[in-house]
């Protein structure tokens, strides 16, 4: 796939996304290349049909996109409800287990996929694999990262700070955080593997994404059209 055609499926998918949305609705606004076209399309929605939604966004870059799309926001103290979330993901395995957080928004994100009735995962055809086996970023407590590091080694992992682009040293989250990118390999146990990581002092969070399958409805988009596929 060129990047033209990566870059048309990615706005299939969004754009599908976008039209799933219902006047009156909050919808969590997740982050990346993806979404941004799901917002462009909410964005003409609002402006052509006075579609009236409220967005919850997952990172700074979602909240500044959106309001270049004209889109309305809150927060989740003030909608701790939210209808639908629209977000992307790296890898999505056929039981519909995620890994996301390349754009290191994987707190958020978890936070409003939570507080979704339903999310609406937005994909190229790369992101779909038999077996996740992509590097898991973990969100870290800076004070404890290097303990957090070596019982994410004895897990089996290969953990890696994240470095800045434009910046020298470690990136910082968008909550004051570090990022390690942990590679397992070939990841048999999703669920498994995400319940250990969360369970150490100082992982605020991981990229991994079991529990919400069931509500979650995964739109991959094609050169011409989308494939939908849902668990329900
Ligand atoms: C950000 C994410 C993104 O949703 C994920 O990386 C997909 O991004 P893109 O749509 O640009 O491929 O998890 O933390």
């Amino acid at each position: 796939m060129n990047a033209a055609e990566q870059a048309a499926s990615k706005r299939n998918a969004g754009y599908h996304a976008a039209e799933l949305v219902e006047d009156g609705m909050t919808i969590g606004l997740g982050t990346g290349s993806t979404v941004f076209f799901a917002m462009e399309c909410l964005g003409e929605r609002i402006e052509r049909d006075g579609l009236s939604i409220v967005g919850v966004p997952t990172s700074y870059q979602a909240a500044i996109r959106a309001r270049r799309y004209g889109i309305p926001l809150s927060s989740l103290d003030e909608h701790p409800i939210l209808d639908v979330a629209i977000d992307g993901a790296d890898q999505v395995d056929p039981d519909l287990h995620l890994i996301k957080g390349r754009g290191a928004a994987l707190l958020r994100e978890k936070c409003v996929c939570d507080a979704s009735r339903r999310v609406f995962i937005v994909v190229d055809p790369a992101k779909m694999v038999e077996i996740l086996s992509a590097p898991v970023p973990v969100e870290v407590l800076p004070f404890a990262s290097v303990p957090v590091s070596r019982r994410l080694a004895a897990l089996g992992a290969d953990p890696n700070l994240r470095e800045g682009m434009k910046k020298d040293g470690p990136i910082i989250t968008d909550n004051g955080n570090f990022i390690l990118d942990c590679d397992f390999g070939a990841i048999a146990d999703p669920g498994g593997l995400e319940a250990a990581i969360t369970a150490i002092p100082g992982v605020l969070e991981c990229g991994l994404f079991t529990a919400c399958r069931g509500k979650v409805t995964v739109i991959v988009g094609e050169e011409k059209n989308c494939l939908v596929v849902s668990l329900h």
